[in-house]
């Protein structure tokens, strides 16, 4: 029995769509303007995938090699891939195997696919991290690409969801950690599945006698339905819960923190969990300015410019913290 051990986060990479869509650009086709978007959610613009060029799998293999670029590592040195997205390249089978193939890895290695939307990267984080832990594998490469463009609605009924998301995707490299005390301290996950219709794409859902006609004919159902005044009540107490969840069973403070990485879902949100966690503003990380909600990506996007940034040094406490449709939160400590 190999003892457990710590993973650390020995690369990362991120990667966007060149096609930058401001809210400008949103006014005529939605009813919308500059002005409500950036009062209620702090979002100036996103990125939209292209078509032809762009794909949720590739998305994250232009992360993905960056990521195990930066650990010195090779595609085949990869032992296990977690996929996170809401938004994947088809109904099945999953993006990992898709990623896989467009990184060129010919090991065989595993491709686990998760889906737990905003919370699905810290979740895949968490469950890489057992993995490396228990010593099962020494590298695992965890990822989390979304393009929402193509399915959101870009009509004036869409507005309330469809200005707040966009398309990007970030990786991570995960290895056993060679430094005392270095690496993911702790990750904590949690979900209550009585508001899992709050946030939903209900289509093109399974359990319906004739799924295809039924799609025909509920075609509204195809876009993502969200009751945002329910989901910016709840995000705003499971984001510091499981924050102080994380300190807790550390035995730290929020002082200690040095860098909070919260899922981008809404600057609103943010300052709100800032200002709860008494955090000064260098000690929170945003860049929903720039990129929209990108759910599964947004967390490794964030982290990722944090470092590119020299926002985050060795030695510093980061807090990775998610919350979305499900509802599903989650953090995690790191030791950088
Ligand atoms: C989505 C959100 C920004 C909407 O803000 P809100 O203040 O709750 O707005 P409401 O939905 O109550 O709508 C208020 C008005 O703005 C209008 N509106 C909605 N979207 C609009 C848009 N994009 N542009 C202009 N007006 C808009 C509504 O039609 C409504 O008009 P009415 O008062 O004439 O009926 C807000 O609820 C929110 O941020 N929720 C959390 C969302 C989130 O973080 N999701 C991701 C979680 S992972």
């Amino acid at each position: 029995m190999t003892a457990l051990r710590h993973s650390f986060i020995a690369g990362i990479g991120h990667y966007v769509p060149s096609r930058v869509v401001t809210n400008a650009e949103l006014e005529p086709l939605m009813n919308t303007s500059d002005a409500w978007i950036q009062e209620r959610t702090g979002i100036q613009e996103r990125r939209w995938f292209e078509e032809g060029k762009d794909t949720t799998a590739n998305m994250a293999a232009n992360a993905a090699r960056k990521a195990l670029n930066m650990a010195g590592l090779a595609p085949n040195d990869v032992q296990l891939i977690v996929f996170a997205t809401l938004s994947p390249d088809y109904f099945f089978p999953g993006s990992g195997v898709l990623l896989q193939r467009e990184l060129g890895i010919t090991n065989n290695c595993p491709a686990l696919d998760v889906r737990n939307q905003c919370s699905g990267f810290v979740y895949g984080l968490s469950v890489a991290d057992q993995f490396v832990r228990t010593g099962m594998y020494d590298t695992v490469l965890v990822v989390g690409s979304e393009i929402h463009s193509s399915g959101l609605d870009k009509s004036p009924e869409g507005r309330g969801v469809s200005v707040i998301f966009g398309d990007g995707a970030g990786a991570v490299i995960l290895r056993p950690s060679t430094i005392e005390g270095q690496g993911i301290l702790s990750t904590h996950l949690h979900s209550q599945g009585e508001y899992a219709e709050e946030l939903i794409v209900k289509e093109p859902g399974s359990n319906r006698d004739n799924r295809v006609q039924n799609i025909l004919d509920n075609k509204a159902d195809l876009y993502p339905y969200m009751n945002g005044q329910n989901v910016f009540k709840h995000a705003v107490v499971r984001f510091p819960q499981v924050i102080k969840e994380a300190l807790d069973q550390n035995g730290m403070q929020p002082a200690d923190i040095d860098m909070l990485i919260p899922h981008q879902a809404n600057l609103r949100i943010t300052q709100y969990v800032q200002h709860k966690m008494g955090l000064s503003d260098d000690k929170v990380f945003s860049n929903i300015q720039r990129y929209g909600n990108t759910t599964a990506a947004s967390v490794p996007l964030a982290l990722s410019e944090a470092v590119q940034e020299g926002k985050i040094k060795r030695g510093d406490l980061v807090c990775l913290a998610a919350f979305g449709s499900g509802f599903t939160w989650a953090s995690a400590l790191i030791k950088w």
